[in-house]
């Protein structure tokens, strides 16, 4: 009888797991779990979070506007600090110097990605249900519909 040895041979981990980052999004307080890499509009739309995208994440409409909240949540158990945020691309940069359309502190939510534990403000201009006010009244259609 011949004995043959077994060896254990180490396979390198060809699949790389990304990192996974908690986010908080205010003022709902839907949570989750994302890998990093992960755009906030993306994980807005995975937890149905109320953020509008009209032109469906290509940075065009500026409706998906977000502002990262920095500190510490102990409430939430998150330290979301301000490197936990991608920088602004020069889809933002461009959106902010020239066209006007992001404030201070705002970011692109489809631009924007997860680098770590944050929490999100959802403001309430860019949520899609949120309520409008006309201004101008509405009687001058219901004055053409009668005829
Ligand atoms: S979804 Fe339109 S700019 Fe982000």
């Amino acid at each position: 009888m011949v004995v043959v040895p077994v060896v254990a041979v180490a396979v390198p981990n060809v699949e790389k797991t990304a990192e996974m980052a908690t986010v908080v999004f205010t003022p709902t307080g839907l949570r989750g779990e994302f890998p990093t890499g992960t755009s906030i509009l993306q994980a807005a739309q995975q937890l149905g979070v109320d953020l509008e995208s009209s032109c469906g994440g290509r940075g065009i409409c500026g409706r998906c506007q977000i502002q990262q909240s920095v500190g510490e949540f102990s409430k939430h158990g998150i330290s979301s600090l301000a490197e936990n945020i991608t920088p602004p691309s020069q889809v933002e940069t461009e959106k902010r110097k020239f066209q006007k359309m992001l404030l201070k502190g705002r970011r692109l939510g489809c631009s924007a990605q997860i680098l770590g534990d944050m929490v999100i403000d959802v403001p309430s201009e860019s949520q899609m249900h949120q309520q409008h006010i006309v201004k101008k009244p509405l009687t001058s259609t219901f004055a053409s519909i009668r005829q």
